[in-house]
């Protein structure tokens, strides 16, 4: 593809990222509030705010392709969710629109879904339960995606990640862990396999234990290279979660819906 923005490049995931995309795009234009602390020499970064729609109309000129990171990517308040999720996506999705982009990578979450008992199965046409109002940005995110690829042909490729990592870091991870590495395959697909128009896959590994059956990404060629099972499986498996309790426990969000959680667990799932 040929030029490419990386928005949230100066986060975690986007740490990750980088290395792996040196040299796999005509041009690579990295963007966020602020630039990155480890920005290479060879790196090029550009300051815009998802809440500043002139500044990512001149982000956007002769891009054609977004691999969005960008925003508030935990539980917060409501103000903070709306401004970067769902105020911030939009300017970002209207920008993309003016400008002709061709395809938007959105990293979704888990946490679209958090609700759903571990039990449970899930594939990619489930209905939403979101676990927080992050999950909730994360649907809009979904739904805006679909908007603008089937009415103004902006192709959209949303990745419901569950935890990006070297290595999975507790036992509910194990089930949700993404190989950076892997992440950067699905990433490849979504700007450039043909089929997309406004897909919705998991973002996981090819773990043993997972919850989500991914067969869009496999249709798409996903092959993961990683698995959760191969990273020290005894000592992740012992550790406990970190907010672990009995809600937690329960769903696939973890902690996600354990906070802030009221009354008992009867009808809930
Ligand atoms: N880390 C994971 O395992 C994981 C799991 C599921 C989904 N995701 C999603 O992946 C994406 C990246 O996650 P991350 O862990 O790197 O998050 P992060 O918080 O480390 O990085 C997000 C970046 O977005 C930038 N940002 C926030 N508000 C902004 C605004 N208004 N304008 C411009 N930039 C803004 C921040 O400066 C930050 O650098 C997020 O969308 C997140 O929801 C991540």
């Amino acid at each position: 593809m040929r030029t490419v923005v990386m928005t949230g490049a100066a986060g975690g995931v986007a740490r990750h990222l980088r290395p792996l995309f040196a040299g796999a795009f005509d041009r690579l234009i990295l963007s966020d509030r602020r630039g990155p602390a480890d920005l290479r020499a060879d790196e090029t970064f550009r300051a815009a705010d998802l809440g500043d729609p002139d500044a990512l109309h001149a982000l956007l000129a002769d891009v054609a392709g977004v691999i969005h990171l960008g925003g508030c990517a935990r539980e917060d308040g409501w103000h903070a969710v709306r401004a970067a999720n769902i105020d911030g996506l939009y300017n970002l999705y209207e920008a993309a629109r003016r400008r002709g982009v061709e395809r938007l990578v959105f990293t979704s979450s888990n946490h679209a879904v958090g609700f759903y008992p571990r039990d449970r199965r899930l594939d990619a046409d489930v209905r939403p339960r979101p676990d927080s109002r992050y999950g909730v940005s994360k649907v809009f995110g979904e739904a805006l995606g679909s908007l603008y690829a089937r009415k103004y042909g902006v192709r959209s490729f949303n990745i419901r990640i569950g935890n990006v990592a070297d290595r999975p870091a507790d036992r509910r991870r194990m089930a949700i862990w993404l190989h950076p590495e892997d992440l950067a395959q699905l990433i490849r697909i979504g700007l450039d396999h043909p089929d997309v128009v406004d897909d919705v896959v998991y973002g996981i590994s090819d773990n043993a234990g997972a919850w989500w059956e991914n067969a869009r990404a496999h249709a798409l060629g996903y092959r993961p290279k990683h698995r959760a099972e191969d990273h020290a499986v005894d000592d992740v498996a012992r550790a406990a979660e970190p907010a672990g309790d009995r809600i937690g426990d329960r769903f696939q969000g973890g902690p996600f819906c354990a906070r802030e959680f009221a009354g008992g667990l009867a009808d809930r799932d």
